[in-house]
């Protein structure tokens, strides 16, 4: 596999990580297409604490990762929510998504962050330690697909509120 590194997204690489997030949700049944409007929104409320990029040996963008601040029922704080998670699709199941989210999580963590939430697919997720509670709760998709992992502190129980870019 070709050499990836990751970093914190650079003023500059708005219009790549945008093209990516398109490329890469363009084909997912699920979409609706707004994920990168998504991420541009959450950059502009000041909402995106930490965006990470893949880039290749060329610098070129090749993979991302969003987090942002969610809000929860039981006001625990210091709470976040991972995502979009975006890799091009030309180089997807190479591990560039695993490398993204682990090097997020990490940070995260390091940032002071209590836990994380995701909404995705469980056997995705699992692999990070994402866990469905049926006490943390988000209305609409199927419960199992909304899951969280806990760094530290008390596990909050529920409803979870994402930043006002996801609407
Ligand atoms: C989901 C995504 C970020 C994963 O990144 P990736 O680099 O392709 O994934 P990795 O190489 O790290 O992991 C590959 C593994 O994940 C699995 N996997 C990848 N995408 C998956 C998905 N959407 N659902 C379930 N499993 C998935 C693969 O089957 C593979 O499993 P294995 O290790 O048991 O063989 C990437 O495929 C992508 O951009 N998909 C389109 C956008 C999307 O669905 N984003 C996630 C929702 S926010």
């Amino acid at each position: 596999m070709t050499a990836i590194a990751t970093r914190p997204e650079a003023p500059g690489d708005e219009d790549a990580i945008d093209a990516l997030t398109r490329a890469a949700f363009h084909h997912m049944p699920l979409s609706d297409g707004s994920e990168a409007e998504t991420v541009r929104r959450l950059r502009a409320d000041g909402d995106l604490p930490l965006s990470l990029v893949a880039v290749n040996m060329d610098e070129a963008i090749i993979g991302h990762v969003a987090f942002s601040p969610v809000s929860i029922g039981d006001d625990t704080p210091h709470w976040f929510a991972m995502g979009p998670v975006s890799v091009i699709p030309l180089r997807q199941r190479a591990g560039i998504g695993s490398r993204l989210i682990e090097s997020g999580l990490l940070q995260l963590r390091r940032m002071g962050a209590k836990g994380c939430v995701v909404l995705g697919d469980p056997d995705y997720y699992h692999r990070f330690g994402f866990r469905h509670d049926p006490t943390l709760t988000y209305p609409g998709p199927p419960p199992e697909y909304f899951q969280r992992l806990v760094f530290a502190g008390r596990t909050p129980h529920g409803v979870v509120r994402y930043a006002k870019a996801f609407g």
